[in-house]
């Protein structure tokens, strides 16, 4: 998949996001969050990491008894996040990381479950981040991804192809395709749905195939 981004290019984007994020993609994504949130069923204890954790409009949205971290590449964006822990007094958030989701500093199988919310087509290189979730999710734990994933309508896919030269400057691309993402990634496929507006993004359920040690 070729890159069309770049790190420099998305921390520039989400400077600027920052400060308009929530009210531009606040309620818009926001049935894909809760979506999420609830297909994960966390029980007592459960360690989730969220990656691309943004402005974390998710995180209230976790049960008390979960514990989350999160990490996000933009330092505006997590100081956002921080804020609401502290505003809502989130204990279920257990940290926010300043790191790369493409090489991430945790041991091979650290968490239950790796959610992705509206991040794969925002990296430079999805396939590298979808490894990673595998190999920092327990073997058999569960992956959540939602995202736009390029259409299979002929005209959309058209105007996909078009923007996609603005990709740098938009901070994501519009026509990432699925299937060369989950191939020989190890994620196996449990459920899939569509959310948000018109159905345009897909909220994908996954298990690890991965076998930590291999995939470390
Ligand atoms: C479209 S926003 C989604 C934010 C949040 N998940 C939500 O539901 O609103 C994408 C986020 O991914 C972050 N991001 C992009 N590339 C990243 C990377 N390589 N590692 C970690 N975070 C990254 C961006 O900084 C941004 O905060």
């Amino acid at each position: 998949m070729a890159a069309r981004l770049d790190t420099a290019a998305v921390k520039a984007a989400y400077r600027r996001y920052a400060r308009v994020y929530d009210l531009l993609f606040g309620a818009i994504f926001q049935p894909g969050r809760r979506r999420v949130i609830r297909s994960l069923a966390c029980r007592p204890g459960e360690r989730v990491l969220e990656v691309g954790v943004g402005t974390g409009l998710s995180l209230p949205l976790y049960p008390r008894h979960s514990r989350v971290v999160g990490i996000d590449l933009s330092r505006d964006m997590l100081e956002r996040a921080r804020e609401r822990v502290r505003r809502h007094r989130l204990e279920q958030v257990e940290a926010l990381l300043e790191m790369d989701a493409e090489r991430m500093a945790f041991a091979a199988g650290t968490f239950d479950k790796v959610v992705a919310m509206y991040v794969v087509s925002v990296v430079p290189h999805p396939e590298r981040l979808v490894a990673e979730m595998c190999r920092v999710c327990k073997p058999g734990g569960d992956i959540f991804i939602v995202n736009h994933f390029s259409s299979s309508h002929p005209l959309l896919r058209a105007s996909e192809g078009m923007f996609s030269r603005f990709a740098g400057k938009m901070g994501f691309r519009p026509d990432l395709p699925l299937e060369p993402l989950l191939e020989g990634s190890g994620l196996q496929l449990v459920e899939a749905g569509r959310t948000n507006l018109f159905g345009y993004w897909r909220m994908l359920r996954c298990r690890n195939g991965c076998r930590s040690e291999l995939a470390a």
